[in-house]
């Protein structure tokens, strides 16, 4: 069962704070959840610590993470205002400078700017797109390139603002090689873990059409969107902001075409639209895992009904109990075979390797 399962199914998530708040215990566990951004390791702890913090926390949407949204809305804020005495303590509103415990200054912040952070928690999504996951894309469209010499459709299933469908739009550097479009602005690296040698990404299979489907589709074109999806990189991370703001430069360029909708629901009429004889590629990553449990056997079902029409290949980049918190496994499975493991990868896909075994994490 996930954090986000044992969220929603605890009748204990409106009662007072306790040990075994499920809640309490996902900010408590923060320095684990956001390692990397050692201000968001503090910030959860001192909203696990704080009832009146955990309060905003409780008005996140079902089926999102509290901790990731609640960061997120208060990291929208400040970008909008880095006046703010708090943004002293991000390094993405320029400043970062500050030292000392920021606690007080997020707690005061919290508590003045209350009912904005509860709206923001309601309506917004956590929907990071994180571009570096592009390199997995691309090696296992390299994978499906030599198993079929048809134009395929690619239908990326939480696409959220898009980056991956443009994932032939951009330069990848893996160990020293490198691949695709060499003048691109856009440029994927990632560190290799393997034994062996890397594997090649390319060559690509033709790419007939490419659509996406999400819950809610964002508009790379909209400062707004592009500003929430901004807020959502830890605060530290400046070279995946960086990253990000250049692909969603590319996306906003050449938008692909998106559904707005529940997977479950969509891909049906979507796959029906796909001209029969043509190969379909169903890709998510970072996806499966915010579908609800008692939905997902529903989103498996929705996927694997593409193979009654088309020859379809299922890749999927999803995290995997045997590869512990940070591990995520790239799978593909040709319709009613069964799935094969094509490699494994930090969530964020910062490094790839070709073993089973779980490396320790990198920040
Ligand atoms: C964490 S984001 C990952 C985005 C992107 N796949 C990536 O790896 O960068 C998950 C995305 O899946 C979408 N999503 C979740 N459940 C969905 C469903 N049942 N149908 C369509 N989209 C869904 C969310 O709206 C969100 O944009």
């Amino acid at each position: 069962m996930t954090t986000i399962d044992r969220l929603s199914d605890d009748p204990g998530m409106s009662t007072a704070q306790s040990a075994a708040d499920p809640l309490v215990e996902l900010f408590a566990d923060s320095p684990r959840h956001f390692a990397g951004s050692p201000l968001y390791a503090r910030l959860g702890q001192v909203v696990a610590a704080d009832e009146r913090l955990l309060a905003i926390a409780r008005h996140a949407r079902s089926g999102q993470l509290p901790s990731n949204l609640l960061l997120a809305s208060v990291h929208y804020l400040l970008l909008r205002d880095p006046a703010q005495e708090l943004a002293a303590w991000y390094p993405s509103c320029g400043a970062g400078t500050a030292t000392g415990d920021p606690g007080p200054a997020f707690t005061a912040f919290c508590l003045r700017r209350r009912e904005e952070i509860v709206a923001l928690m309601r309506r917004r999504l956590v929907q990071t797109n994180v571009v570096k996951r592009s390199a997995v894309l691309r090696l296992g469209m390299t994978v499906v390139a030599s198993m079929t010499d048809e134009p395929v459709t690619l239908i990326e299933v939480g696409s959220s603002a898009g980056v991956h469908l443009r994932f032939d739009d951009y330069r990848y550097d893996l160990a020293g090689r490198t691949w695709g479009r060499a003048s691109s602005a856009v440029v994927v690296s990632a560190e290799w873990r393997g034994e062996g040698p890397p594997p090649d990404l390319g060559p690509l299979p033709v790419i007939a059409d490419r659509v996406g489907i999400d819950l809610n589709p964002i508009d790379a074109r909209d400062p707004d969107e592009r500003l929430w999806l901004r807020a959502l990189i830890w605060p530290e991370n400046t070279a995946q902001a960086t990253l990000q703001d250049e692909a969603l430069r590319a996306v906003a360029a050449n938008p692909p075409r998106t559904y707005a909708g529940d997977a479950v629901d969509l891909l049906p009429e979507v796959v029906a639209g796909v001209p029969r004889g043509t190969p379909v590629v169903i890709f998510h990553s970072a996806t499966r895992l915010h579908v609800p449990a008692e939905r997902r056997e529903a989103f498996d079902a929705a996927i694997a009904g593409a193979g009654r029409e088309h020859d379809l290949f299922h890749l999927s980049f999803e995290a995997s109990r045997d590869l512990g918190t940070q591990g995520f496994a790239l799978e593909l499975r040709r319709g009613g075979e069964p799935g094969r493991r094509l490699a494994i990868g930090h969530g964020h896909a910062e490094w790839i390797s070709d073993s089973g075994e779980a490396r320790p994490d990198v920040s």
